[in-house]
């Protein structure tokens, strides 16, 4: 092998009659001609190696040697029970509880939580702060495991992974895109550099990809810019990027439009809007935020660690329209219906507005009929608070 200046002067051949300035630069040119012929060299070698993994791979999971987690965790559930998830359904969340000890002090995070999200559906849990939101969507991410309760991925029973296949989860299924940029990415590389980062980790480096992603999310003419160099809302849409890098079938964001305006907010929606409807992306979005709740097809509400109502959206979102932008928060814009929620164990969630309406309250008896295939409730003669 030869020597690094030996090839560089082979390369750059006679310099007589150049000055030396002239040749200095020639020199300066041709040395970073030569690295980057190596990076390409090394990002090719790579990139062919990861191929023939994922080959071999592929290969092993088709003739039965190796399982996917899904196959790996099937069977019988921690209730000893043969549970089947429905096919359709991507996230499936029963009676999750989640209990946190500090000392002597426990709280309830998630208090027998409910939630069935359907394949390629994109849907915003909404709630105030402390209502559970986090600690749910670390769950479902494999970042942190419940106390108690079912959760299915994907068709993988999380609750039967080890922690090497928990990490090989977190890495092949879901993707994450959190509010504050610093936990998404590494300040001193550059968009795309962040992007392949991620991929490398995952030992999948696939540059046309991280291209692809920064395009898709509209930085295409922002790849070589330092994440310092770039606005929180561009930040924001490189850490959708990220969390898109290893091809998750779902992406979790965690407050993503906490620390934007509202124009931007609309924006990093749209970007969400695009992957769901043309890459097939499955997206949930935590936010305590009520104004996103226009801005998706369907909403459901989260306080105390439980589910509460859910809205669907009438209509398809117009994501171009200003609609987007103007929407007002409250029930009665006419842009979703909302529903109640009952749980697993029948408890059914009545939204404060309806219960004022006709004089209930929390904890308090209530009238109960059926007419015309409806049921109704109501205040009963004597409202003997419990
Ligand atoms: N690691 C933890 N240790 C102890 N308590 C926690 C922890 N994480 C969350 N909690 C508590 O659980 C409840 C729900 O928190 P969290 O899921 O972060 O809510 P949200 O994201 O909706 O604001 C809160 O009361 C919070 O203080
Ligand atoms: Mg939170």
């Amino acid at each position: 092998m030869k020597d690094r200046e030996i090839i560089l002067n082979e390369l750059i051949g006679d310099t007589t009659g150049l000055s030396k300035k002239e040749r200095a630069e020639l020199i300066k040119n041709k040395k970073r001609e030569l690295k980057e012929a190596e990076i390409r060299k090394h990002t090719a070698e790579r990139e062919a190696a990861e191929k023939l993994k994922a080959a071999q791979i592929a290969e092993e999971r088709k003739s039965g040697k190796r399982k996917t987690l899904a196959e790996i965790t099937e069977g019988r559930d921690d209730y000893e029970q043969d549970f089947k998830v429905p096919d359709d359904t991507v996230v499936y969340c029963e009676n999750l509880v989640k209990l946190y000890k500090i000392g002597d002090i426990e709280v309830m995070a998630l208090q027998g939580l409910d939630l069935s999200v359907k394949n390629g559906e994109m849907v915003a849990i909404i709630g105030n702060s402390g209502s559970g939101k986090s600690t749910l969507m670390n769950i479902i991410g494999g970042l942190d495991r419940p106390t108690a309760g079912r959760i299915y991925v994907n068709g993988i029973n999380l609750l039967k992974l080890d922690d090497s296949q928990m990490l090989q989860y977190m890495r092949e299924t879901v993707g994450f895109v959190w509010q504050n940029t610093a936990r998404n990415m590494i300040p001193y590389l550059n968009a795309l550099d962040n992007v392949k980062l991620v991929m490398q980790m995952a030992g999948r480096l696939d540059s046309n990809r991280a291209n692809e992603l920064l395009e898709i999310v509209g930085l295409g003419h922002r790849k070589k810019s330092k994440m310092h160099e770039l606005s929180g809302g561009e930040q924001q849409r490189v850490a959708i990027a990220i969390g898109l890098a290893n091809k998750p079938k779902i992406l979790l964001a965690d407050e993503p439009t906490g620390a934007v305006d509202t124009k931007t907010t609309a924006q990093i929606m749209s970007v969400f809007h695009r992957l769901n409807s043309e890459m097939g992306v499955t997206v949930i979005i935590v936010t305590h935020d009520r104004q996103l709740s226009h801005m998706v097809p369907r909403v459901v509400t989260i306080s105390d660690g439980r589910i509460g109502t859910e809205f669907i959206r009438r209509e398809e979102i117009d994501v171009n329209s200003d609609e987007m932008m103007n929407a007002t928060a409250g029930h009665d814009t006419g842009s979703h219906i909302e529903y109640g929620f009952i749980d697993g164990r029948r408890r059914l969630f009545i939204p404060e507005y309806y219960l004022s309406k006709v004089g209930l309250h929390e904890k308090c008896k209530v009238g109960i009929d059926v007419k015309d295939g409806k049921l109704e409730l109501f205040k009963p003669e004597e409202d003997d608070a419990l």
